[in-house]
């Protein structure tokens, strides 16, 4: 394991309701060779203070576009992007006189890469240093900085070694300190960890969020791994086609029926065993609670309910526990029990009976 004295303070993430990333009806078309592709399509993006926000979704779905456009590295074609209460689109559309505001604002988003991004012909400090020179600081307070960086994410003493020198995992600490170097309110991330193997994937997420903890630090990340939602996500976003389908709080989107996120981030299986059959996904939050529901259930309406899979995990640092049943007969016998299990609290999803789910962004 990598030391890491970021680890040591068990500190619970403040999220506020004060927005820090807003983006409206952000467009992003790309046009190359006579074709147009259109990579985002009216993004409304909310993003609070001291949040970790996780983005998910297929190849080509628009991930990186979206963030590329959150720090203006692309110019969106239609739409706002706010950042700490500044209008970044406002400030890039005033043309190049404009260009020292925007840098400064660019200033105060860190960016990390999948691909680490390092100068291979600079030693580790040269490179958490680089941004610290752009912004004109001194050597003595850049050397300074940077070490103290460093020291956030357990590299002090690689601080002499050249990129090529590392591990993976110990570049892309780099990284993390030179994306920190301007002191950023918020922190982008697209795909950090899909170059790392799954042990060090953990080490970097946690590292991410202990430095929203201990910095008040807002982190927007891109993945396609739902763990890493499961495991750091305070928020999550699925997008499709260049548009957020589903959005809101971990907690939210579990409680959420029909939500794809939800049933991605737990997944149960198990198959009905003939037609004649109703199979419910229980979601349930904190203990196990459920079984006696379920007994109750089957001795009140007098139904023999079989368990065909279930999962407990942690999730946004609560526990919740999702169950699939199978109640004999169909749907339409089951309205009772359904409602039985509805009303003590527990949500239910009925397979095969999709509710009338109003998704964002599909109006
Ligand atoms: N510079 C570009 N020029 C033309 N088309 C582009 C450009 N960048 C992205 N696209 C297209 O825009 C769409 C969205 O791409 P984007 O890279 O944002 O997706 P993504 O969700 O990040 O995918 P992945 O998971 O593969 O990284 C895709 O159809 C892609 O081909
Ligand atoms: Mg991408």
């Amino acid at each position: 394991m990598h030391p890491c004295p970021a680890h040591t303070h068990a500190l619970h993430s403040t999220v506020t309701e004060t927005p820090v990333i807003t983006t409206t009806g952000l467009t992003k078309v790309y046009r190359s060779r006579g074709r147009e592709v259109t990579a985002l399509d009216g993004v409304d993006l909310h993003v609070r203070e001291g949040e970790v926000y996780g983005v998910i979704g297929q190849s080509g779905a628009g991930k990186s576009s979206l963030i590329r456009c959150v720090n203006l590295l692309e110019r969106p074609t239609a739409g706002t992007v706010t950042v700490a209460g500044q209008d970044l689109t406002a400030l890039a559309g005033r043309g190049p006189r404009a260009g020292k505001e925007l840098r400064q604002a660019r200033s105060r988003i860190g960016m990390v890469f999948q691909h680490f991004n390092l100068l291979s012909t600079r030693t580790v400090q040269d490179n958490v240093e680089l941004p610290l020179e752009i912004l004109g600081k001194s050597g003595k307070e850049r050397s300074r900085k940077a070490l103290e960086l460093l020291d956030l994410v357990g590299l002090t003493d690689k601080a002499k070694s050249y990129p090529a020198q590392l591990s993976g995992g110990q570049k892309q600490r780099v990284g993390i300190a030179r994306a920190l170097a301007g002191d950023p309110k918020v922190l982008l991330s697209d795909e950090a960890t899909s170059a790392l193997d799954p042990e060090t994937t953990r080490s970097i997420l946690h590292l991410l969020r202990d430095l929203n903890r201990q910095l008040g630090l807002t982190v927007l990340l891109i993945t396609h791994e739902m763990d890493v939602v499961k495991t750091v996500c305070d928020s999550a976003a699925l997008m499709e086609n260049g548009r957020i389908v589903e959005s809101g709080t971990v907690t939210e989107l579990l409680a959420t029926p029909g939500s794809e996120l939800a049933a991605a981030l737990f997944p149960v299986s198990g198959e009905a065993s003939g037609d004649d059959r109703t199979v419910l996904d229980v979601t349930f939050h904190g203990d196990a609670a459920t079984r006696p529901v379920i007994s109750q259930l089957s001795r009140t309406y007098n139904i023999d309910i079989s368990i065909l899979g279930a999962a407990m995990d942690t999730v946004a640092g609560r526990q919740v526990g999702r169950m699939r049943i199978e109640l004999p007969g169909r749907y339409e016998d089951n309205v009772v029990p359904i409602g039985f299990l509805r009303e003590q609290g527990l949500q239910i999803d009925i397979q095969g009976h999709a509710p009338a789910l109003v998704k964002e962004g599909a109006k």
